[in-house]
This record gives C-alpha cells, sequence and structure tokens, in this order.
C-alpha cells in the first residue's frame, strides 16, 4: 500500500471517523452501496448452491495465524468479503435449496438488520435499551396470545409489567429449550424446609432430599438433540432423557410414553424416579409432524410435571387459523418454544420461550449490583443469556408488515409447494414417500420402481411360517440396507452436481422398523420455489439415481435370489408368485 495512504489509515484521526456519527454518513452510503451491490451480485451469480471450491481450499485461504497488525482500507476488506467470503457462501435462499431449515428471507430483514446494528441496544438492562425492551416484551405478549389466549385484561395487566414475564427472547430453539427445562428443574425440587431448592443446593442434594435416584426428561425419538444438551447442561446427564419410539405418523407413541411413566412410577425398577418434564414437539425436525399434545397434556398432568412443547420448528404457523388445529392442545402446555428464523423468515438467530404460568420465569430470576440490579425492571433478569441483541424487532417488524394475512399466504405457498413435490415424486415411481406431511417437510429416499414393489410385495405376504418370516425380515433388511448406501451416494452426488439441495437423515423407519432407513428430507418453505422448479429437482434426483443403481444392482439381485433359493420348490405355486419380481 502507499505509504501517505498507510500513514492516514493508521492515524487516530481516519480510526474516529470509522465510528458512527453525524459527520460519517458520507462513506456510510458510499460503502453501503458498495455492500448491496455484493449482496446483488451473490443471488445473481449463476452457479452451484454451495461454491464449487473444496474445503482444503477454504482452509488454505483462511490460513493467516495471527491477528493483522495494521489496518486496512473498508473498501479493500468489503473487496475481500466479496471474493473470499460471499462468493463460497452457500445460497440458502435459492429457490432450488430445498434442504434444511433456512430459507430466503425479505430484503426489509437487511434494512432491520442495519438498525438493530446501527442502536446497537443491549437487550441485558434498561440502561442500554429502552424502548426496545418493550418492544421484545411486546412481542412476547403477541405469542403468548396465539398459544394461551388468555383475557385481554390479562395481557393488559401483564405484558409490561415488570415483576413477572410472560417468556423471553432466546438467540434459538436449543436456549429456548434449555430456559424451559432449567424451569421445570427448580419446580421439580423446589425450596422446602431447610433445602433451598435444586438451584442453590444443585442436583445430587436435591435428589437426596426429595428421595430420589434420579430425574429423566421424556421426548419421543424424534425429538431435537438440543434436548439431550439441556441436560447435560443441567446436570441431569443424557442417558436421563428417556425417548419413546414413534408411531406411525412420527408422533411420540402415547401408549408407549403411558407405559413408561407407569414403569417408572411403579418404583419396581431399583431407581426411584423424578419425571422433570415430558416434551411434546410441534412438529419435529426430521419430518414436520406434530405430537398428540392434548394426550401428552393428559399424561403430563396426571403425572404433575411440567410439560414443554418444542414447537421452535412449527409453532409460527400458530399465526395462522387454517393451521391451529395441528396444535391443539398446545395450550395446556407449561411452556412453549419458536423460533423467529424458521418459519417466521427473520435471518438467523432468534427464538422465544413463553410460559403459561407469567410467575415461572421468577424461579429463576438472577440479579446482580452492577448490572440487573434486584428491584431493577431489566428484562436480563430473567434469561439464562447475558447480552443479547435487539433481535426481536425482526419479527415485530416482519409481523407488522407482513401482518397475519400475509403468513397465511407465505404457509399456503409451502403448503401448495409440499403437496406439488409429493406428487411430482409418485409421478416418477422411483421414489418411495416416507411420511405425509403435516407441516412442510417431506421426506422420501430414491426407489427403483422394480425394489420398491418387492419390498410391499414381501410386507404384504400373508401366511408365512416364522422361519419365512424371519426370512423375509432379514431380506427386507439387506434390501434397505442396499438402498440406504444409494441414496447416501445419491445425495453426496446431488452435492457434487450442486444446483439443487435436499438434506438428508436416517431414522427409524416406520413402514420398516425396527430397521434405520436413509432419506432425503425436503423443507417446502421458499416462496420463491415453484412447480418447475420442484420439476427440475425431481428430475435432477432422478437422473443421478438412475446413473447409479447399476453399481448396487447386483447387490440387490444377490438378495433377491437368496430369497427365490430358499423358497423355491418347497411351496406351491400361488406362493412361489408372491417371491418373484
Ligand atoms: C424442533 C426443534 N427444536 C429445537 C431446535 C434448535 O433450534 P436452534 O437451532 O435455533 O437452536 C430445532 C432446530 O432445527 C428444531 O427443529
Amino acid at each position: 500500500m502507499n505509504p501517505e495512504k498507510k500513514e492516514i489509515i493508521s492515524s487516530f484521526e481516519y480510526l474516529r471517523k470509522l465510528f458512527i456519527m453525524p459527520d460519517s454518513p458520507d462513506k456510510f452510503i458510499e460503502f453501503g452501496h458498495q455492500m448491496l451491490e455484493t449482496i446483488h451480485d451473490f443471488f445473481k451469480e449463476k452457479g452451484g448452491i454451495h461454491s464449487s471450491i473444496t474445503l482444503p481450499e477454504l482452509s488454505r485461504i483462511f490460513d493467516e495465524t495471527a491477528v493483522p497488525d495494521a489496518p486496512n482500507l473498508i473498501k479493500d476488506v468489503l473487496a475481500e468479503i466479496k471474493l473470499k467470503v460471499a462468493a463460497h457462501s452457500v445460497k440458502v435462499g435459492s429457490p432450488y435449496y430445498v434442504g434444511h431449515m433456512t430459507s430466503a428471507v425479505p430484503y426489509f430483514m437487511i434494512i432491520l438488520e442495519m438498525i438493530i446494528a446501527a442502536l446497537n441496544q443491549n437487550q441485558v438492562k434498561i440502561e442500554t435499551a429502552k424502548a426496545s425492551s418493550f418492544v421484545e416484551r411486546e412481542l412476547v405478549a403477541w405469542f403468548h396470545r396465539l398459544v394461551y389466549n388468555r383475557t385481554e385484561n390479562y395481557y393488559q395487566r401483564n405484558m409490561q409489567n415488570p415483576r413477572v414475564a410472560l417468556g423471553n427472547v432466546t438467540s434459538g430453539g436449543t436456549l429456548s429449550n434449555l430456559n424451559a427445562l432449567l424451569v421445570a428443574r427448580e419446580k421439580a425440587f423446589p425450596p422446602s424446609g431447610s433445602f433451598p431448592g435444586v438451584r442453590e443446593a444443585g442436583m445430587e442434594k436435591a435428589l437426596r432430599h426429595y428421595g430420589y435416584d434420579r430425574g429423566v426428561i421424556l421426548v419421543s425419538a424424534r425429538g431435537h438433540y438440543s434436548i439431550r444438551k439441556a441436560a447435560s447442561i443441567l446436570g441431569l446427564g443424557e442417558q436421563n432423557v428417556i425417548t419413546i419410539p414413534a408411531d406411525s405418523k412420527h408422533r411420540m407413541d402415547v401408549r408407549g410414553l403411558c407405559r413408561k411413566v407407569d414403569g417408572l412410577q411403579s418404583g419396581k425398577g431399583k431407581n426411584k424416579t423424578k419425571i422433570i418434564a415430558i416434551v411434546g414437539i410441534a412438529g419435529n425436525t426430521e419430518t414436520g409432524s406434530v405430537d398428540n399434545l392434548p394426550k401428552l397434556a393428559e399424561v403430563s398432568e396426571s403425572v404433575g410435571t411440567h410439560f414443554h412443547v418444542d414447537a421452535a420448528w412449527g409453532g409460527a404457523a400458530l399465526l395462522v387459523d387454517e393451521c391451529r388445529t395441528l396444535f391443539q392442545g398446545i395450550d395446556r402446555a407449561d411452556s412453549v418454544c419458536i423460533d423467529a428464523h424458521k418459519l417466521l423468515y427473520c435471518p438467523m438467530a432468534m427464538g422465544m420461550i413463553l410460559f403459561k404460568n407469567e410467575k415461572d420465569l421468577n424461579l429463576i430470576k438472577q440479579s446482580s449490583q452492577y448490572v440487573i440490579r434486584r428491584n431493577s425492571v431489566d428484562t436480563g433478569r430473567f434469561t439464562i443469556e447475558g447480552s443479547r441483541p435487539f433481535d426481536s424487532l425482526k419479527p415485530w417488524a416482519a409481523l407488522k408488515i407482513i401482518g397475519r394475512e400475509g403468513y397465511g399466504l407465505l404457509f399456503r405457498r409451502a403448503r401448495d409447494n409440499t403437496d406439488t413435490f409429493q406428487e411430482i415424486l409418485q409421478r416418477r415411481q422411483n421414489f418411495e414417500i416416507l411420511n405425509s406431511p403435516e407441516l412442510f417437510i417431506l421426506i422420501y429416499r430414491f426407489v427403483p420402481q422394480q425394489v420398491k414393489k418387492q419390498l410391499y410385495k414381501w410386507q404384504a405376504s400373508k401366511r408365512l411360517s416364522e422361519p419365512e418370516k424371519r426370512e423375509v425380515r432379514k431380506k427386507i433388511g439387506k434390501v434397505n440396507h442396499i438402498i440406504n448406501a444409494l441414496n447416501i451416494k445419491l445425495h453426496k452426488a446431488l452435492r457434487l452436481d450442486d444446483t439443487t439441495f435436499v438434506s438428508r437423515t436416517t431414522l427409524e423407519s416406520t413402514r420398516y422398523r425396527p430397521q434405520h432407513i436413509t432419506v432425503l428430507r425436503s423443507c417446502l418453505i421458499n416462496p420463491l420455489t415453484d412447480r418447475s422448479i420442484l420439476e427440475e429437482i425431481v428430475k435432477t434426483q432422478n437422473r443421478l439415481g438412475m446413473e447409479l443403481w447399476p453399481e448396487f444392482e447386483p447387490a440387490y439381485l444377490k438378495a433377491l435370489n437368496g430369497v427365490r433359493k430358499t423358497f423355491a420348490g418347497g411351496r406351491g405355486e400361488q406362493e412361489q408368485g408372491r417371491w418373484a419380481l
């Protein structure tokens, strides 16, 4: 760099002008334009969803091992961001990206992010967040009302009442679940007599005081792994998250839950167990299914335990009347979490945790002399996080700009896209659909038509002896194993092709239980996705799947012939026919 320029940018006066103040708007506008250009280029640029650069190549781009010494010009660093970062960022807003829960965001979110950064409020305390503390409380009240629908008078009394909190704004579903389970733990082991409560005394003393060997959380096998993280952080131990199998609709099997609860409460096992919480999911990460909330509420009430609903993914659908029936019973939950960066189309990352009882958060209230004094009105008294950004501005403004009606239109589009995707996959015949989507998530896998037919034929076979049934199960298992490998390879091929994206997961199959199957998972919430794009996505998957199949076919034929050998001969013509392709 020219030494004169270097001197200027190393001067205090230059650095002072980098800070937002009345005499710096020109530069701000100049660089703002540059930033918008970078953003537009990112969206306009053709090419892959993930960029073709390899991970080792990226590690060589970002290989500076020490903090830069000298200052650099903003325009140079912005150019570097464009070249090195934006060019290799994932185009999660692409309409061809129907994988994870991250989607396109409305452009006004960029403006809101700028306001948030410029105001730089710290939500922990009123001295650093004045109006923004009230915005946050208003937003939390809106969602509390959508979930619990208490009276107008209730919200007038409590919404801005600093002695209570209807909920917290968090950095996302993980923190919200942790917050809910922290409150559940306090309620499970409250102060009594000389015992000061679990918060002060810790888990070991709490269990001893109440005469338990362990405290557990019950959740469906489709529960998000953040529940396990919470159990570990709260000192309960991951082993004490008990998973209940899912039913054929990927919802918690209520009978399984009742059996487990009875077993834990009968005291027959050697461990005396406290059920700290039952967690329902609305909807789950892998399939979008919503648990049977009224039943789960009933069981929780009969046990007398905290009932938490993890609605991080699906909860925003409560905005729309036609989706509300799915969530029946949610108002019986003691706590509910909802994320803004999922179905509210906000950029990363913000969530909310809501409590039915406005006094519940008092159980975890903290104070400190220098930041959140005992009798202050600071939001930070109730939160796990300390310093927090004013992220609530994004959903708050989005709800004003888009409104419940607008979200209704967006969700209707997501519903239509989900139905359309399903119809296209079915028409192609080489795909097996593995759920009936309740909330815009469809799981499926590539299975060549003849293999799918064979699997269904095996499943439908009746009047088999026990050894024959065992043999059939074994063969189905073998074929599924082959199809799993095929789908893993297909997913890798799709990543290489990089024109479209769906995600991949492995879960216990409800159709081929207890086998785990690998599935492609699509999340169809991007409003820019349409039928022609979905046709292209399926066409690409079908083409690549068929190209890969010859590699797997010999193994399949071997598995198939094994069955033929076993059963041909010994049984009559009619039955032999059932094993044929
Ligand atoms: C059902 C559910 N709960 C919790 C989470 C965790 O949310 P976050 O990633 O915002 O922490 C997710 C994320 O996908 C989720 O789907």
